[in-house]
């Protein structure tokens, strides 16, 4: 295949993954929270906080379109060794064709108890998130991350990709930290990147 064709096939795609991605935001604007799926330099660096060698699973939350579990297996974790939970149907049935043998489940992140099903005692190395936290009331965040905390060992991250200045998670200094791991630039809007680690 000549470079011209690969190049149209790659933007093919790209655009085609954007006519989802806004399909979804129109369809459910609550729930999707941005504009363009997140970029690869973001995904990468939300991802590079995993432990590969850890032998536990990692949670996703708010798969998307996918940059983000893209970058999660690039990472070294095997298919079978992710656990991602998406709300949104269409984008559920996308990732099912595009990530084979990734555990997608379509379900809602801040009901974790019943959405894990069979796995929902499991313990995950980390976890990774995408769902858009600023759309919810203070309250089911802090909850939200307690949830994600006391599923993951002590020390381990929770990494939230936000888009405003602050932590959007407000902070429980005897119950988490909150780190501010980084600003990314190279993403449309500019991302912040936080992780959460419980106390103690
Ligand atoms: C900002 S988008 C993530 C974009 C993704 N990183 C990408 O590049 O395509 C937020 C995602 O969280 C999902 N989401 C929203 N609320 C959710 C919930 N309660 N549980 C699970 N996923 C949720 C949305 O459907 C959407 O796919």
């Amino acid at each position: 295949m000549n470079l011209r064709v690969k190049v149209k096939e790659r933007l093919g795609r790209k655009f085609d993954e954007e006519i989802r991605f806004f399909k979804g935001w129109m369809s459910n604007a609550k729930a999707v929270g941005a504009i363009l799926p997140t970029s690869s330099v973001t995904a990468r660096r939300m991802a590079s906080v995993i432990n590969p060698h850890s032998g536990l699973p990692v949670l996703e939350l708010g798969p998307g379109t996918g940059v983000i579990t893209k970058a999660i297996l690039e990472r070294g974790i095997a298919p079978e060794d992710l656990v991602s939970v998406e709300y949104s149907t269409d984008f559920y049935q996308q990732l099912k064709a595009n990530y084979a043998n990734v555990n997608f489940i379509n379900g809602d992140a801040f009901d974790l108890k019943q959405t894990l099903g069979a796995m929902k005692d499991r313990t995950f190395d980390s976890v990774i998130s995408a769902v858009p936290l600023l759309n919810f009331p203070m309250y089911r965040r802090v909850e939200l991350i307690e949830d994600l905390l006391s599923r993951i060992p002590v020390g381990r991250p929770v990494v939230q990709i936000s888009y405003g200045p602050l932590s959007p998670v407000v902070a429980m200094p005897d119950r988490y930290s909150i780190q501010h791991l980084d600003f990314v630039v190279r993403n449309i809007p500019p991302a912040q990147l936080w992780v959460y680690r419980k106390a103690h």
